[in-house]
């Protein structure tokens, strides 16, 4: 069964430089309950892709060209407006790196929540207010009724984005999108959202969860898609992803990956950089930095096929016809 299904999703932004596709045919899908990582280096497109979900591309520069999102039936890129302002937060709900993006500086906290639930759900004041606290004691707030008459400045890094999840969770939605929900976030405290993240999925919610960290994907997720330059190189279980990585540059962030015992979360491992989706070459994208290029990768352009069961990679070497 599917929850989200995303087919040729296609993004664009005019710059003064030009026009850049910074999502370039992404599809993929998401189960009822089914925590889906995607990552990818930085710049690959992986939070344009979230926010043109729920259409909150920034427009202009931002243009979601074409493609279809259906979230249980509907397609969300053609819903009213109204239509979604009530998908977004009741049944899809975001979670930001920077907590003070979803948080309006100016509104106690107790007041950014209640107007939240007031927007989806009959309830009375008082029983919003009291619904609100509990939810931030759940997310680990302590003294949650004082903390209800603070503004957001008041608050530390880390209790700002537990008011942000407890936003996000507090209404059930069915779907999460965390866009690097803890990077900015010291150890013990991402350990301790990770928990929580953990816990609603007791409650059947599924989750999109954008990282840079192999090792978090590995803790949390069922699924990876892996992103780079604007497109999906790579989809499968966690265990096929992991275990026999089909893609040059999968395997690539793999290898970064035993770095992050020595603290270091970022995949910047891969010698060479992200080709700038000003100027992508033709053929593969990956082409200047793969250890495995040879003269096809530089005519023409892999599309992804399967290499197992669901297991896809956008490679000549795993080209039934491949010719190394
Ligand atoms: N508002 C915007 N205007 C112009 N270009 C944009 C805008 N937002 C994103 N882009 C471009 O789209 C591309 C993809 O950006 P995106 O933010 O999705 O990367 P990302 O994978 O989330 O990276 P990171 O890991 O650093 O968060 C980049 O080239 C970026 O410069
Ligand atoms: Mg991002």
């Amino acid at each position: 069964m599917t929850l989200l299904s995303v087919e040729n999703l296609e993004i664009e932004f005019a710059t003064d430089e030009g026009v850049i596709r910074a999502v370039d045919g992404v599809s993929f899908h998401i189960g009822p309950g089914e925590v889906l990582g995607l990552v990818g280096e930085s710049g690959c497109g992986k939070s344009v892709t979230a926010l043109g979900l729920t259409r909150l591309i920034p427009s202009p520069p931002g243009r979601i060209v074409s493609g279809t999102v259906d979230f249980e039936g509907r397609n969300l890129l053609k819903l009213s407006v109204r239509d979604l302002r009530n998908v977004r937060g009741n049944e899809i709900s975001m979670i930001f790196q920077e907590p003070l993006s979803a948080l309006s500086p100016l509104h106690r906290i107790g007041r950014q929540l209640t107007e939240a639930i007031f927007f989806h759900r009959r309830m009375s004041k008082k029983e919003a207010w009291q619904y609100a606290q509990s939810w931030l004691n759940k997310v680990g707030i302590p003294d949650a009724p004082a903390r209800m008459h603070a503004y957001p400045f008041q608050l530390s890094g880390g209790m700002q984005q537990r008011v942000m999840i407890a936003m996000a969770l507090m209404l059930a939605p069915k779907l999460i999108i965390a866009d690097e929900p803890t990077t900015a976030l010291d150890v013990t405290t991402q350990a301790q959202i990770f928990d929580l993240i953990r816990a609603m999925r007791q409650n059947h919610t599924a989750l999109l969860l954008i990282t840079h960290d192999m090792g978090v994907v590995w803790e949390m997720c069922d699924r990876v898609i892996v992103m780079y330059a604007s497109r999906i190189v790579e989809s499968g279980s966690l265990e096929d992803v992991f275990d026999s990585p089909a893609h040059p540059y999968t395997r690539g962030l793999m290898a970064a990956i035993p770095k992050l015992a020595a603290g270091r979360n970022y995949l910047t491992d891969i010698p060479g950089q992200v080709p700038s989706p000003m100027n992508y070459p033709a053929g593969c994208r990956f082409q200047d930095r793969c250890p495995k290029v040879f003269d096809r990768c530089r005519l023409e352009d892999p599309f992804l096929v399967e290499c197992g069961k669901e297991h896809m990679a956008a490679c000549f070497l795993v080209y039934p016809d491949k010719e190394a």
